[in-house]
């Protein structure tokens, strides 16, 4: 593509954490290739995806990080939080408790990550709409009470997944 002609003007680095099977791997899988797979396998280790975007006229490329939900497959934490400039942390808005651990896991990612990180925090799934758990007030309220970005998705219908990221990417920006 023509893209990749250009020169990178800068490369960001953005993590995805949150629960196992809230959709993480799919919401990447979605951006960088707009694809979807309902058989997901939950995530092993590390992974990561690179995308390549132009913002303002810069050429951006932007490498999305993605591990497991569950401890047992997770990697090493500094690692994978070192040198993220964005994050996205997702729940499953079918999935109260989900949305119960968000705070847990901003705590890791605001106890390993650099401060001026650019943080989204995202409802998935809400093209389950009939058997939402978590209301979009109470998701809203825990955002502008820690200062995060917040938006409900849907990786299955492609509902403001590139939004998303965009504004996360945007703000680094
Ligand atoms: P771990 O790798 O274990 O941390 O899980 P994960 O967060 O990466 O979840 P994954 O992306 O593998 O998705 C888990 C399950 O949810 C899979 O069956 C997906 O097909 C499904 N899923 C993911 N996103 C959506 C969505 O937006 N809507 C619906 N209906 N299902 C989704
Ligand atoms: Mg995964």
């Amino acid at each position: 593509k023509d893209l990749q002609k250009h020169k990178i003007d800068y490369v960001f680095k953005v993590v995805l954490i949150g629960d196992s099977a809230v959709g993480k791997s799919q919401l990447l899988a979605r951006f960088a290739r707009n694809e979807f797979n309902v058989d997901s396998k939950a995530t092993i280790g590390v992974e990561f995806q690179t995308k390549t975007l132009v913002i303002d006229h810069k050429t951006v490329k932007a490498q999305i990080w993605d591990t497991a939900g569950q401890e047992r497959y997770r990697a090493v934490t500094s690692a994978y939080y070192r040198g993220a400039v964005g994050a996205m942390l997702v729940y499953d808005m079918t999935k109260r408790q989900s949305f119960d651990h968000m705070a847990r896991w901003l705590e890791e990612l605001r106890g390993h990550a650099d401060k001026n990180i650019v943080i989204m925090l995202i409802g998935n799934k809400c093209d389950l709409g009939s058997l939402r758990a978590v209301p979009t007030e109470d998701a809203q309220e825990f955002a502008q009470r820690e200062n995060l970005f917040f938006m409900e998705t849907s990786a299955l219908e492609a509902t403001n997944v590139e939004t998303a990221f965009f504004t996360v990417l945007t703000e680094i920006y």
